[in-house]
């Protein structure tokens, strides 16, 4: 399976590719994971620190060389986070074809909801929310005890930031692959469960 998930910020693409990647045994490639692992690195244009916590996007050939490392080592992927503007569209689309492409739809005071509730383990990636995924215990991971923290970028005012980033930039992307006629949209306001049978019922089609 090459399988493309889209959607805004929030919208769940991470909860989904996580479970998708374990459910096909694919990689889940991801441009968000792969900078945050990577915030203080010197490229040519800075750090991707300064461009994540200001909600802007991180230079395109710092991340068109992430993506081509991960896809080229995979057999089979979840690609997430990525592409985000029609340039690495364009790109992406020299370097693989895709078997599935799509869209999580979420409602936008929704997805600014989820932004600033959600609440990650640094130590194993694990991902909650204060009020639609909490843990057992206040503050601390179910899966590894250790203490969860809030993104750098989750506050109010930089997810209205990024959700404005992606109207501008991601948008077009999803238009190009709607006029491509290979876009298939889910509905995302459902539970994890529900958003991801709906997913799975797409990949199986
Ligand atoms: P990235 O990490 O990709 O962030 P994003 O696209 O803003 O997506 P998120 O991770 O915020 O949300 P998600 O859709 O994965 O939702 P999640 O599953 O966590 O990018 C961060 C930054 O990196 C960018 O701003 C940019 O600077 C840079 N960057 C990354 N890729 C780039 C690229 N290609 N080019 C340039 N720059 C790039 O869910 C969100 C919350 O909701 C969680 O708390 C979760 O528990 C909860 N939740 C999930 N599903 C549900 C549900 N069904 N019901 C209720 N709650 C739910
Ligand atoms: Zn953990």
């Amino acid at each position: 399976h090459r399988i493309l998930l889209l959607g805004a910020p929030g919208a769940g693409k991470g909860t989904q590719s996580a479970k998708l990647a374990e459910e096909y045994g694919v990689d889940h490639v991801t441009t968000g994971d792969a900078l945050r692992a990577n915030k203080d690195m010197e490229t040519e244009y800075g750090t991707p620190r300064s461009f994540m916590e200001a909600g802007e996007l991180v230079p395109d050939p710092v991340v068109n060389e992430i993506v081509k490392t991960a896809l080229e080592n995979a057999d089979g992927f979840v690609l997430d986070g990525y592409p985000r503007n029609l340039e690495q569209a364009e790109y992406l689309s020299g370097i693989t074809d895709l078997d599935a492409v799509i869209l999580l739809d979420v409602d936008d005071e929704v997805l600014v909801d989820r932004l600033t509730g959600r609440r990650v383990c640094e130590e194993c990636g694990a991902n909650y929310h204060v009020d639609f995924q909490p843990p057992e215990e206040p503050g601390v991971c179910d899966e590894c005890g250790a203490e969860l923290i809030q993104r750098d970028d989750d506050t109010e005012e930089t997810a209205r930031e990024r959700l404005e980033v992606f109207a501008e930039n991601t948008e077009p992307v999803i238009e190009h692959f709607r006029e491509e006629d290979v876009l298939v949209e889910v509905d995302g306001e459902a539970t994890p469960d529900e958003v991801f049978d709906r997913i799975r019922d797409v990949v199986e089609a």
